[in-house]
């Protein structure tokens, strides 16, 4: 594409673009709403994605821009497909024919990988931006083309192929024949919300120092860090953080997390830096567990609204906290160097309100458990009325962050939530949900919880390539369903989760061994007793959904000291949603199909 002389001078053009936006051709009316991002798209960070999310017209201008060190290509395509395979994706594809002639074509992938032009053209705007070699388009939200990906907020799976082949069509061009170099997927939230004014504070930088990083596919790199001593005599409220990426680390870093280590204030915790799951991992370093920040690839900085922050240090907080960085490095290079980290601002002029963590979901237990051989099957957890109305303030709570989490089989998560009976906006919803793509996301409205309100978690699963049952649990191999909500004011209410109730686990154990002839021990764990359920035919897997969905439930409602909100929470009817929210209509003409997931 781009010869290499002129490189210095394309990257310093490329810049200029970047810090002016000069180069973005988007029609500008009053009053937009634009938000703007970007992520690296192959795992060595010489392709950039970069986006502007247009909420007045619902629609997004991307950007692909290479650097000098991208391999040249004849055809560069950039897409969306449901869970990042280039089968059956939808992608803009620029092709330059043998004679020289370039093409910029809106195109889908059959089920083999193979390129089929849609019958309507709706990468608007699509070119290649001569000045820089990058590739820009813009796409609406819903092009109404049942040809199209509907882009919606949540994780977005953005695929990307390139080749060098020499072509006189782009019909039948397989995407997945090309090198594994040469292709590839992110996961992003391309509806990010709006950046706010940027807070003023203290800035606390926490990172690795030139950790040497393996050539292991996936690394955890954990590190201990001791607050400095004017964080320790003062409570302080952490009120915004980013993530600071070596330069030229963009594809290596994965994710990270700084924990708070939650025990006694003056237990002394050793300054251990290595790989997390190393044998010389202190013990005590397990209570550095607690959430203070958390990032993905291709999240922005987290902000705390303006009247709220999370607390930090003081002379009642332990001392310590912990970051922990998952390296992606699929190449097995050996010569990475990293000190990624984070830049938390932190500010001792208290806000008015602490923020707090909420876990809604289910408990974290192996009294729910998900079939085998299934593509999709949900629990529901439920964080019932009688727990807000004893949990939450007189006034409620804003809830402005949530984080969705689940193990591996997990692909869809979201959170309903209700007021007498009558269906208010989600909460958050995630219908591309993968757990490599954790991020705590800002809520595009903040959401009021008022006491006696009802909140209801659903995941779904898919265990088409497990035999057994997958029961709840803290191993990976087991599995969550949590929304962990940011909110303030913070309260005693800390864990809102449900599991089906004793009475009713037993009862569908004792069918099981008296009708199904399972081996079902009535003095074993649920773990072995699920386990023992086999083969998962529909009928059982069906016979399982009804127990979950029809009996009754018990309660966690928790304080943050880990003891329960007085009362009985045991063998409670699941509450109902007696006025559903319409289905969000969409702005098309009446032959496209309803955007219907599950
Ligand atoms: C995608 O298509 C290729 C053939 O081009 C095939 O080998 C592969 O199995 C397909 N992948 C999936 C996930 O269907
Ligand atoms: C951590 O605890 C386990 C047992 O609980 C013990 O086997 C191990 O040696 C301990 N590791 C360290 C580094 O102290
Ligand atoms: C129940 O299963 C056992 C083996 O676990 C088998 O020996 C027995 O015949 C089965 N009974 C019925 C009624 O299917
Ligand atoms: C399934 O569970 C049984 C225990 O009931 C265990 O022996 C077996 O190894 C498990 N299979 C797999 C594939 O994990
Ligand atoms: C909730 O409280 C009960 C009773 O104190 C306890 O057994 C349970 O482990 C707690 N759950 C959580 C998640 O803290």
């Amino acid at each position: 594409m781009c010869s290499t002389m002129s490189l210095k001078c394309i990257i310093f053009i490329l810049s200029l673009c970047v810090s002016s936006h000069l180069s973005y051709k988007i029609r500008r009316s009053k009053g937009d709403q634009i938000a703007e991002s970007q992520s690296v798209l192959d795992p060595g960070g010489d392709i950039l994605l970069k986006w502007r999310v247009d909420y007045t017209l619902r629609k997004i201008q991307f950007r692909v821009e290479f650097s000098d060190k991208a391999p040249e290509y004849k055809w560069f395509t950039v897409g969306f497909s449901d869970r990042g395979d280039l089968n059956n994706s939808d992608t803009c594809l620029f092709w330059t024919d043998y004679k020289g002639n370039q093409y910029y074509e809106d195109m889908h992938a059959d089920d083999k990988g193979k390129l089929i032009r849609d019958k309507k053209q709706n990468c608007d705007l699509f070119s290649l931006d001569k000045a820089t070699g990058s590739l820009v388009f813009e796409r609406d939200f819903d092009t109404c083309d049942d040809d199209d990906y509907i882009i919606e907020d949540g994780t977005v799976h953005v695929v990307w192929a390139r080749g060098n082949d020499k072509l006189f069509t782009s019909k039948n061009l397989c995407l997945p024949c090309t090198a594994s170099t040469d292709h590839g997927f992110v996961r992003v939230r391309l509806m990010t919300p709006l950046r706010k004014a940027k807070a003023k504070g203290q800035e606390l930088h926490i990172h690795a120092t030139n950790v040497k990083v393996p050539a292991d596919d996936t690394t955890y790199w954990c590190k201990v860090v001791k607050l400095p001593d004017s964080m320790t005599e003062k409570p302080h409220h952490i009120i915004e953080y980013e993530p600071a990426i070596t330069k030229g680390n963009e594809g290596l870093v994965h994710h990270m997390e700084v924990y708070y280590c939650d025990t006694d204030v003056s237990t002394e915790i050793p300054l251990f830096e290595g790989n997390c799951f190393a044998v010389d991992r202190p013990n005590i370093t397990k209570t550095c567990s607690k959430v203070k920040s958390a990032w993905a690839m291709g999240a922005l900085p987290f902000t705390y609204p303006e009247e709220a922050g999370l607390a930090l240090g003081g002379p009642n907080a332990n001392k310590y906290l912990m970051l922990e960085v998952h390296y992606n490095n699929p190449q097995m290079r050996k010569d990475w160097v990293d000190s990624s980290g984070f830049k938390l601002l932190v500010t001792s002029k208290l806000r008015k309100y602490d923020a707090g963590i909420m876990e809604l979901g289910l408990e974290y237990t192996d009294k729910m458990a998900i079939p085998g051989q299934q593509k999709s099957f949900a629990l529901t957890a439920y964080c019932i009325p009688q727990c807000t109305g004893v949990g939450l303030p007189s006034d409620g709570i804003v809830v402005f962050g949530s984080q969705l989490h689940t193990h591996l089989t997990g692909v869809a998560v979201w959170t309903r939530h209700s007021r007498q009976g009558v269906e208010l906006p989600y909460l958050n919803k995630d219908i591309h949900y993968s757990t490599h793509f954790q991020e705590i996301r800002i809520l595009h409205k903040p959401v009021k919880i008022l006491p006696g309100d009802y909140l209801e978690t659903t995941c779904i699963y898919s265990t088409l390539n497990r035999e057994n049952a997958t029961v709840g649990g803290n191993s990976i191999q087991d599995e969550m369903c949590v929304n962990y909500i940011h909110y303030y004011p913070a309260t005693e209410l800390e864990v809102c989760k449900s599991a089906v109730s004793n009475l009713a686990l037993e009862n569908y154990f004792k069918f099981e061994r008296d009708f199904d002839n399972m081996s079902i021990s009535y003095t074993a764990e649920p773990r072995a007793n699920y386990l023992a359920i086999k083969p998962w035919t529909h009928l059982r897997a069906a016979a399982l959904d009804t127990l979950y969905t029809e009996s009754p439930i018990s309660m966690q409602c928790n304080k943050s000291d880990g003891t329960r909100f007085q009362g009985d929470w045991e063998g409670l009817s699941i509450p109902k949603i007696k006025l559903p929210l319409p289905r969000e209509p969409r702005m098309c003409p009446s032959k496209t199909k309803a955007n219907d997931y599950y």
